[in-house]
């Protein structure tokens, strides 16, 4: 798996998830939303900001390039940026001609001033598709500056358009973590959410606005075990359900959409709008994104030795904020059932 190392000088890693932007070159509206967010990006001043996935639109869209470019303008002057393919940016590109546009889109996330992308070395699987594009599968390794081990890796993996992060994903993930004998805590961020999410879901375990239905595509429940098994994971954020906007914890790794970043496409709208929108589609919600603050430091650990998390919806803070702790057993009041809650915004 390729490597990208990020040095840090703070006590904390402070990072931002946004996703399912869904830009397309038809949107008139794209360039002044990317300007709102980019303002929301200066107030909460994240040191890493992640992409993960649904970036580009529909099928229709040929060019991808020109998107990335705006991103990187409005987005990337500020904070340096990276991104996890979602089901929707595998659908770029005619039919058996995908191979080239991924290559061209990989181009100009490598090219890119602000984006920390690597490509993928892990073979392909026998599939086709989508599903056999294996770019964006890379771990981005965070150092306090003067140490030699990293504090955090961050896996950055590409769920694919039906089958998920593969088996060979994971074992690359694997041989990262035991170069440090798995005493390194990780998190990862993918596009789509696992079958775990489904099943907390149907079981009302979760805390926060669940609006529909986890799509976890062909995903059976394996990747869970395999990611129980590292040993190392502490949380995986993904997106792909716009009007699910919850987490939730089992054995020990904390599962957590990011909410859905932009009024693009269905679920989701600006807070001006929201009341209108909710006459349409009563599950809207307003967009937002998440912020994610990591201990980096000795000390942090030590006396805070937990993952911070908060949805925050465009640009007023929500209820949605928690703590996922690193150390010891999960205290009682974390135990999956006694989050059986469920609010709407
Ligand atoms: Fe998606």
């Amino acid at each position: 798996m390729e490597r990208i190392s990020f040095f840090c000088d703070t006590a904390e890693l402070s990072l931002m998830q946004v996703t399912d932007l869904h830009l397309a070159l038809r949107y008139p509206l794209k360039r002044f939303f990317l300007h709102k967010l980019a303002r929301l990006v200066k107030t909460e001043d994240p040191q890493l900001l992640i992409n993960s996935g649904d970036f580009f639109c529909r099928r229709k869209i040929t060019s991808p390039v020109p998107i990335i470019r705006l991103f990187d303008h409005y987005i990337g002057t500020y904070v340096p940026w990276t991104f996890a393919w979602g089901n929707h940016d595998l659908e770029i590109g005619r039919k058996g001609r995908e191979d080239r546009l991924f290559e061209k889109v990989e181009k100009a996330l490598l090219r890119s001033n602000h984006c920390l992308y690597a490509k993928s070395s892990i073979p392909r699987p026998s599939s086709t598709g989508g599903d056999a594009f294996t770019g964006g599968n890379f771990v981005i390794e965070i150092f306090q500056r003067g140490e030699e081990k990293p504090s955090w890796q961050i896996f950055i993996l590409n769920s694919g358009r039906k089958q998920h992060i593969t088996k060979e994903v994971s074992a690359a993930m694997e041989e990262e973590i035991c170069r440090y004998e798995r005493s390194v805590p990780g998190i990862c961020f993918f596009h789509r959410p696992i079958k775990e999410t489904d099943k907390a879901m149907k079981r009302g375990f979760f805390k926060g606005a669940g609006g529909e239905r986890a799509d976890c595509g062909n995903e059976n429940g394996r990747l869970h075990a395999e990611l129980k098994d590292l040993g190392t994971i502490k949380a995986c954020f993904y997106g792909h359900d716009h009007v699910n906007n919850f987490f939730f914890r089992k054995n020990g790794i904390a599962y957590v959409y990011g909410r859905k970043t932009l009024p693009f496409a269905y679920g989701s709208s600006s807070l001006s709008n929201l009341d209108r929108s909710r006459q349409k589609d009563p599950r809207t919600i307003a967009w937002g994104f998440l912020m994610i603050k990591l201990p980096l430091s000795q000390k942090a650990f030590q006396e805070a030795p937990a993952i911070e998390i908060t949805s925050i919806l465009e640009n007023r803070e929500t209820e949605y904020r928690w703590q996922v702790p690193l150390k010891g057993t999960q205290r009682k009041a974390e135990t999956f059932e006694e989050m059986n809650i469920t609010m709407t915004c």
